[in-house]
């Protein structure tokens, strides 16, 4: 195949001298930009993390003082970014690197610190250190299983991903530039080689594209499909003498640990009894759609019981919700809701 050979490397190179969005992590490097844009980076786009990156390197410019933060701080700055583990990671990685007599520059040696996987562990070698260590996510499987029309149905992502790793790492060994090249490769995906509507007619390797000959380049990659999960959660927006009931999540809970939600209702009041929701909120996770109903009620003596002796649920002065965080989404509803009652 003629993207293994030297002439679609310096395709892709050149493409990418003359195209690079001018980022922020971009126009200045260091070890610790690299890092923090990466992990924001994780299954995050772009034009979502800038204002974040930004944040952060004001708030903690370098690892000595991300090791050395609170955390409530940090998942404060993380705020709607999602994945939160990533910033607990970070700030852990911070710690280790802080206490490292030997830094870590290679691919290998990154992947001892937390919350760095291959990819990140390539890209920050690549990046930072020059290493032909080829990264592989879900923009690179899209481009390399179309370039080879790869007709195989995998049955995740990740089974891709392995598929496609030998063909990057041998592509990454033809040119100069390893960092540059990864980087190009993410940025071909994320600006040319779109999940529907490809943009074939601005590709720079184009030539090089069996997909693209074959008329359908959008086949690939072939990804078995979950199916959808419906799934419908009550929860309560209560206000008392000024303050409004959140939930704390468990320490431990799986996803969005420590975060403050809008109660559900299950466990505080009857669900039965409700009855108009003052707002229904629709989204998706993963492969769950999931149907929020926001219902008012009143803080009676018996829901204040429960409460009390609970101490995940916290009542907050509404004119200092900003103190804690809140999940993206909650952070939303609850604006709107104060807004619409004001
Ligand atoms: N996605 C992950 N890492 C990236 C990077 N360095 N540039 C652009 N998009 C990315």
């Amino acid at each position: 195949m003629a993207a293994k050979g030297p002439d679609f490397a310096r395709a892709l190179g050149d493409w990418f001298a003359a195209n690079a969005r001018d980022l922020p992590w971009r126009r200045e490097t260091s070890v610790y930009r690299t890092v923090v844009s990466e992990f924001m980076l994780q299954q995050t786009q772009v034009a979502t993390v800038l204002p974040y990156f930004a944040r952060w390197m004001d708030a903690l410019p370098d690892f000595e003082a991300l090791a050395l933060a609170e955390e409530a701080s940090i998942l404060k700055l993380w705020e709607g970014l999602g994945y939160y583990n990533r910033a607990r990671n970070l700030q852990k990685l911070a710690r280790q690197w802080v206490a490292a007599s030997e830094k870590p520059r290679t691919a290998e040696a990154w992947l001892a610190y937390p919350g760095v996987g291959p990819y990140t562990a390539a890209a920050i070698a690549s990046i930072v250190f020059e290493e032909r260590s080829a990264v592989v996510d879900g923009n690179v499987v899209r481009i390399l299983s179309r370039l080879t029309a790869d007709a195989t149905t995998f049955k995740d992502g990740s089974a891709a991903m392995k598929r496609f790793y030998p063909l990057a790492q041998t592509i990454i060994e033809h040119t100069p530039t390893p960092g540059a090249h990864n980087e190009a490769m993410m940025e071909l995906g994320a600006t040319v080689c779109l999940k529907s509507k490809p943009l074939c007619l601005l590709c720079p390797v184009q030539r090089f594209c069996a997909g693209q000959a074959s008329g359908t380049p959008e086949a690939f990659p072939q990804l078995v499909r979950k199916a959808t999960v419906q799934r419908t959660v009550h929860r309560l927006w209560v206000i008392d003498h000024g303050k409004l009931l959140l939930h704390r999540r468990p320490d431990d809970a799986r996803r969005l640990a420590g975060l403050y939600e809008l109660p559900e209702a299950e466990g505080l009041l009857n669900c039965k009894n409700l009855s108009q929701p003052l707002t229904v909120k629709k989204r998706g996770i993963a492969n769950e759609r999931i149907e929020e109903r926001i219902y008012q009620a009143k803080a009676t003596p018996s829901l204040k019981k429960k409460v009390e002796g609970d101490k995940y649920y916290a009542w907050l002065d509404i004119d200092a919700l900003d103190s804690v965080t809140l999940t993206g989404p909650h952070r939303k509803w609850v604006t709107e809701l104060l807004e619409k009652s004001r």
